[in-house]
């Protein structure tokens, strides 16, 4: 049995605690705002539009944080993709959840100082961090500043058009969430990864 490894530093995980915090108020009032019939709103139209707006902003300066913090510590290199193997890692990560976590194979990427993440969790980290997250901060943003919108792209509304990215991406985000608190369970116990998010330390297997 391997040693514990202290792998979330602080300011990681106060970062993770704020932005998983904020993303459930973003989606119970983004939900609220989306779907709720005006007479009988799950939450009431205008807290949820306010709520909404401060919450988003507290998750734009906590990403600035997030890519801070990545950029100055080791943290950083968790996030680097191998291109050339990367097909190959995938696959191997794939067969690993499809059939090998049922045969109680051993898991081919083991978590050690120099990597925390399996390829297929780095993937989906990269994607959702440095692809899905500027553009959910960018659209918000510019809801929130229409000034800033441009008026006509292809004949069409910006301003629409702006709403519908933030609306999909946010989707994408919810879908992520609910994958990520999944996956979260399969450590060396279904609580160890939420444990290890609180106490700075990876359980190992
Ligand atoms: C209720 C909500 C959430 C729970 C319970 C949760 C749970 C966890 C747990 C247990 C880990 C540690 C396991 C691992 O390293 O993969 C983790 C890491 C992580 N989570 Fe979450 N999460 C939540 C929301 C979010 C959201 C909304 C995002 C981003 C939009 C996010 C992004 C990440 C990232 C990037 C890491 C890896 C951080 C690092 O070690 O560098 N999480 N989360």
């Amino acid at each position: 049995m391997s040693e514990r490894l202290y792998l979330y530093p602080i300011w990681l995980r106060i970062w993770h605690a704020i932005n998983a915090f904020m993303f459930l108020v973003l989606l119970a009032t983004g939900l609220s705002m989306q779907y709720s019939n005006p007479d009988l709103p799950l939450i009431r139209f205008d807290l949820a539009v306010q709520f909404h707006n401060i919450a988003g902003l507290i998750v734009t300066f906590n990403y600035l944080i997030f890519v801070a913090g990545n950029l100055a510590t080791k943290n950083g290199n968790y996030y680097r993709l191998e291109i050339a193997k990367l097909y190959k890692d995938l696959s191997l990560q794939l067969e690993y959840y499809l059939i090998g976590v049922f045969k109680k194979r051993p898991t081919p990427f083991p978590i050690n100082e120099k990597r925390k993440f399996n390829p297929l969790q780095k993937v989906t980290y990269v994607a959702t961090m440095y692809g899905l997250m500027p553009v959910i901060i960018v659209t918000g943003l510019a809801l929130l500043f229409p000034e800033i919108i441009i008026e006509k792209i292809f004949q069409s509304s910006g301003f629409f058009l702006t709403a519908i990215l933030h609306t999909i991406v946010g989707f994408m985000l919810s879908l992520f969430l609910v994958i990520h608190v999944y996956f979260s369970t399969m450590g060396s116990s279904p609580t160890s990864n939420f444990k290890s998010m609180v106490n700075g330390y990876h359980e190992p297997h």
